[in-house]
């Protein structure tokens, strides 16, 4: 017999007036395991949050949480999740410590343990120094790190994070997933959604691409990547005028179409024979006389799946600044 999921929803959907926001989802999530919940703004990903977290219920279809139903019973399942937004949701006008405390004493702890428990947890965000300073002199990170701790402050085997990293600069999102996965090691099961596909590469073990409401793929990492057919030979100009230019010059090289972008400045193609196709495009490349920046074979990204899914532009790329849509 299969062990009972940490997380289970099967058939949830959800409307908003005429907006379907989940269209039927179905997801399972084994114990100590970690499932990126992949999509685009307004795909559904908060909606499914706030479902699995309790904070709102479904028109239909279930949701278990380590097998408790988290509509009939809502407390039992608060008391083993933790939950961190899109936005944080700590008090500006208060310390990180007194904000931790306050999170541990809602916990039911009491003075001395919440205390206790909000060091324990500043130690291991690496806000120890910043403890007794208002949060508003906080940087964005440091907020987001922050909350992400209010969410550990109930040591909660489940942990619900909703873009846990948007808006972040790139190193913040760096600190941010070496953390992650340190808590991933210590056996949390976690469910987080997120816009980047580099993300749910790095920390997933298991990954659900949602569009409109929908799952479109589900699998590890690898799987989605096997999906669209192997490795992919790109080519970066020097000089962004060339891009149409090595495009054109690659035709015929593999089995399908160079695809020139041109906003990531590059030049792409299924390349599943690997050297030969490579020798081949830097021959004509060489020849006509046309200076590159990167020349390589690699395997297919997440970005090429989701390309392949949707047959719609790529999701943006991690390094991109934000840009956050007005809700
Ligand atoms: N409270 C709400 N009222 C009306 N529409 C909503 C509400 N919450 C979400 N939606 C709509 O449902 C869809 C999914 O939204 P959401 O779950 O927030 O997506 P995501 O988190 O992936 O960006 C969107 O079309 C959004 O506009
Ligand atoms: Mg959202």
């Amino acid at each position: 017999m299969a062990s009972t999921p940490m997380i289970l929803a099967e058939g949830l959907q959800k409307s908003f007036g005429s907006v379907t926001a989940l269209a039927g989802i179905d997801v399972r999530v084994e114990s100590g395991t970690v499932l990126a919940v992949l999509g685009r703004n307004g795909a559904g990903k908060t909606t499914f949050v706030r479902i699995v977290s309790t904070l709102l219920a479904p028109d239909s279809g279930i949701v278990r949480i380590a097998g408790v139903d988290a509509v009939r019973d809502a407390a039992t399942v608060r008391s083993v999740i933790g939950l961190a937004g899109q936005f944080a949701a700590v008090d500006e006008m208060l310390t990180g410590r007194e904000n931790l405390k306050l999170v541990g004493r809602l916990y039911g702890l009491n003075k001395q343990e919440a205390r206790a428990r909000a060091d324990e947890v500043l130690e291991r965000l690496g806000l120890t120094d910043a403890a007794s300073r208002l949060v508003k002199t906080y940087s964005g990170g440091m907020r987001r790190r922050l909350d992400l701790g209010a969410s550990l402050t109930g040591r909660p085997p489940v942990l619900l994070l909703d873009e846990p990293s948007t808006g972040l600069d790139p190193r913040s999102r760096a600190e941010l997933w070496s953390l992650i996965e340190d808590l991933v090691g210590d056996g949390s099961t976690l469910l987080l959604t997120t816009q980047y596909l580099e993300e749910a590469d790095r920390l997933a073990d298991r990954v659900a691409v949602v569009e409109r409401g929908k799952i479109i793929a589900e699998g590890t990492p690898h799987e989605l990547k096997r999906r669209i057919g192997g490795d992919v030979l790109e080519v970066r100009p020097a000089r962004p005028g060339d891009l149409e230019r090595l495009a054109r010059l690659l035709r015929g090289l593999g089995p399908g179409e160079p695809l020139a972008d041109v906003r990531a400045q590059r030049v792409t193609l299924p390349a599943p024979e690997r050297v030969p196709t490579l020798l081949a495009a830097a021959r004509r490349i060489e020849e006509a006389e046309i200076p590159v920046a990167d020349l390589g074979v690699r395997g297919p990204s997440l970005d090429d799946v989701f390309l392949t899914l949707t047959g719609t532009k790529p999701l943006r790329a991690v390094s991109e600044p934000e840009m956050r849509a007005t809700a």
